[in-house]
């Protein structure tokens, strides 16, 4: 018989949201009148914007003709894609890269966990302590760790605690690692990191040796114009970081999926015996046999939240939904809840009323106020005690949401 990847077994039963989604359903079938408002997982709820809908429909009647169907496209995606993404959005920020180092791909989540491949499994790697649950199960799943303590931490992995002491930015770990996870705009506190505090984590990778990975998925959201929106706006980021790039908040692609990842050139790692080597092309390498490519369609979709109407229309709905964030924060504020986030990120990280555990608060709120939102300590055990809630939703349901809240522990 085969045997298993036991690794798994070290995991906890669920994937948070799954977990979430279980428990709403289990809410739902036995009160099935209660209106009840998602603000757990950060899924978008405004439709494609026109100038999108547009190039995809055109991208799929190319399809429908043997002169413009296409076939295989380049597994390292499209290069006029590539090229429109550094033109539009990486230049701006007086960031130079080449279509070689841009990889396209269906969504930063499966490629923060993909990236594990071209890493031996000896680094060591640190995550902020609450965290993007994928970070932490993906090392758990290659074998990286020893099993969960009591506290929640797995063996073999360096936590990085981010709390309000902190401003919820980590602190650089007391052991050397290999591998950084950074978040920024951070899922889940909803903080962001100063150029300066990012130019302190690209200084620690050259000095100690490490690679950072840095998921940028949440970027389109910095409403500040000081808030570095890419790591490579730090000098040196290229000889040090991967980044993430995200279609599915920006523009509502979550059930499309497109995303990106930037492998510079100029960064390597060490082989077993010694010698340097590109991580730009062992990523290719693995791009090359694992994967096949974004839909062509898909990449024509993408393309156009590129093009000036297509961005206009995008950004008056992440304005929306940023508005969305500032009714729950200062709703919420308002009335004595402590929020932090919200500002650069459509997360509101809040301080669970009457000290209550985050389970204790998400069970409290679905049955009695019928809001879902996301427990903290499901980020990790730090962020027990505290609360996510999205701001992705209708105005109407925050608003509810907002008010449903303060009635029942506003002070
Ligand atoms: C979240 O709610 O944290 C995100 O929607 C999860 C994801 O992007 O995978």
């Amino acid at each position: 018989m085969a045997r298993i990847n036991d690794n798994y077994l070290k995991l906890q039963a669920g994937y948070l949201f799954p977990e979430i989604s279980r428990r709403i359903s289990e809410f739902t079938q036995a009160n099935p009148k209660a209106s009840v408002i998602r603000l757990g997982i950060g899924d978008v709820t405004k439709p494609l914007v026109p100038a999108v809908l547009k190039a995809f429909h055109e991208g799929v009647d190319e399809m429908a003709e043997a002169a413009t169907f296409h076939g295989y496209g380049p597994e390292q995606g499209y290069d006029w894609l590539s090229q429109i993404i550094i033109d539009k959005a990486y230049k701006p920020l007086g960031v130079d890269l080449k279509t070689s180092e841009v990889f396209i791909s269906d969504g930063s989540k499966c490629d923060s966990a993909n990236i594990l491949d071209i890493f031996d499994l000896s680094n060591k790697v640190a995550i902020g302590d609450p965290v993007y649950p994928v970070y932490n199960d993906t090392n758990v799943m290659v074998g990286r760790s020893g099993q969960m303590n009591d506290k929640g931490h797995y063996a073999g992995l360096v936590y990085m605690p981010c709390t309000e002491e902190n401003g919820f930015n980590p602190v650089f770990p007391t052991e050397k690692v290999d591998l950084i996870y950074l978040c920024f705009p951070n899922n889940p506190t909803g903080t962001v990191a100063t150029k300066d505090q990012l130019k302190a984590w690209v200084d620690y990778a050259i000095k100690t040796d490490a690679v950072i990975l840095f998921d940028a998925a949440y970027e389109a959201f910095i409403t500040e114009a000081d808030i570095p929106h890419s790591i490579y706006e730090i000098e040196g980021a290229k000889q040090c970081a991967i980044e993430f790039r995200s279609f599915s908040k920006t523009a509502g692609f979550t059930g499309v999926r497109c995303g990106l990842t930037v492998v510079p050139e100029e960064l390597l790692g060490t082989t077993a015996d010694g010698k340097k080597y590109s991580f730009n092309k062992l990523w290719n390498r693995r791009q090359c046999t694992k994967f096949n490519g974004v839909a062509y369609p898909v990449q024509k979709a993408a393309a156009a939240v590129y093009s000036d109407e297509g961005w206009a229309q995008v950004k008056e709905i992440i304005d929306y939904y940023m508005e969305n964030a500032q009714v729950i924060r200062e709703g919420l504020s308002a009335a004595g809840i402590e929020c932090f986030g919200g500002v650069n990120a459509p997360y509101i990280w809040l301080k669970t009323p009457e000290g209550m555990t985050s389970w204790d608060f998400f069970d409290k709120l679905l049955n009695e106020c019928f809001v879902v939102g996301t427990p903290g300590s499901g980020f990790g055990p730090s962020g027990e005690g505290y609360f996510r809630l999205s701001a992705f939703g209708e105005r109407e349901n925050v608003e509810t949401a907002v008010q449903r809240i303060k009635e029942k522990w506003g002070k």
